[in-house]
């Protein structure tokens, strides 16, 4: 029975469809690969989220021996990995995303350092500008891969900047003890120096089709970069602002970071308003909290309301039970995990 076929579609958000056909037990994401399919994937292993879909019709299972991060409720809502997924009928998923979106294949640049600040006790914004020449389409919420000079592996980081601001770029980096990218920015890192880059990856972006909708965005430490990226491309995009709502949070105020562009946004975008959250110590004006418990009955107005979480997964696993709870449609809110390297 190994030899026999069955066909996929994948209905895309913009209402494109594509299909494609996949040997009984075989890995749906290579045979998607290979018939040229516009799906993001990043990790092929089971862990990134970026190839995650719905299934809609037909019976599509894990792999044998595959690993998932996909919670059994999610599993038996019809998630599925295509990375990790096997057909065992015909099949159809819907993808969460536009066809145009995954077409932009991720690909690899060259940027020189502009510089490195420490921005926090333990943050540094990276400042990066492309080389003459290479470009990086992204959308605000995407992830990149950096090398890291020396020792050849990868750190994945989301800029906090936006397409408009190429050919530069700006990433918001958490410094650990150890940490490859970390012993690298705080005592190697110079000006001019060249690193290599690639993107975009990742499913984590704004939703064009709801730019109108209320947002709600929960950022947990670095997490904030990417929810930048998405308020300021809603702030330079034309036409009237949708009501945003920002909690973001740290550990302790001396970790907290970016505060000022916060404020600024605030003073540009009347319809934003913020949350400052700190687990300890907090000082006036913070809440003392998690950004999740700075979540309030009343601040979800609308049933179309948008939210997007970046952060630890405990943080974000909060509060998609918190926004659901407050009214949010699961299919609305969007997530992206950031898992600490070493
Ligand atoms: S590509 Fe990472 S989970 Fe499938």
């Amino acid at each position: 029975m190994n030899d026999q076929l069955h066909h996929v579609t994948l209905n895309f958000a913009d209402g494109v469809t594509h299909s494609f056909s996949v040997p009984r037990g075989a890995n749906i994401l290579d045979a998607a690969i290979e018939a040229e399919m516009p799906v993001l994937y990043q990790c092929r292993s089971g862990s990134c989220s970026s190839c995650i879909c719905n299934l809609a019709d037909g019976d599509a299972a894990t792999l044998p021996g595959a690993s998932s991060t996909l919670l059994a409720s999610e599993y038996e809502a019809g998630q599925r990995l295509l990375c990790v997924s096997q057909a065992r009928s015909d099949c159809t998923f819907n993808l969460g995303y536009g066809s145009e979106v995954g077409a932009s294949a991720a690909h690899e640049v060259h940027a020189f350092i502009d510089s490195v600040e420490r921005i926090a006790s333990n943050v540094v914004k990276l400042t990066l500008e492309l080389a003459d020449g290479e470009w990086m389409e992204f959308r605000p919420g995407q992830f990149m891969q950096i090398v890291v000079p020396g020792l050849g592996v990868l750190r994945s980081y989301s800029p906090s900047s936006t397409q408009v601001d190429l050919p530069k770029m700006e990433f918001l980096i958490r410094l650990l003890p150890g940490g490859a990218m970390s012993g690298f920015l705080e005592h190697e890192a110079e000006t001019d120096q060249v690193l290599t880059l690639s993107g975009p990856y990742g499913a984590f972006f704004l939703r064009e089709e709801s730019r109108r909708a209320p947002h709600i965005f929960v950022a947990g430490g670095t997490g904030l970069a990417p929810i930048l990226s998405m308020i300021d491309t809603l702030r330079q995009g034309g036409g009237r602002k949708p009501p945003m709502l920002l909690s973001f949070g740290c550990a302790v105020p001396e970790a907290l970071f970016s505060l000022e562009d916060i404020e600024l946004r605030q003073q540009w975008l009347p319809t934003l308003e913020t949350r400052i959250c700190v687990d300890r110590e907090a000082t006036e004006g913070l809440h003392l909290g998690s950004p999740v418990s700075a979540l309030r009955e009343g601040d979800v107005t609308s049933p179309d309301t948008v939210a997007y979480l970046c952060g630890p997964q405990p943080m974000i696993d909060a509060a998609t039970a918190r926004l659901i709870e407050l009214g949010v449609k699961p299919e609305n809110i969007f997530a992206e995990q950031f898992v600490a390297s070493n």
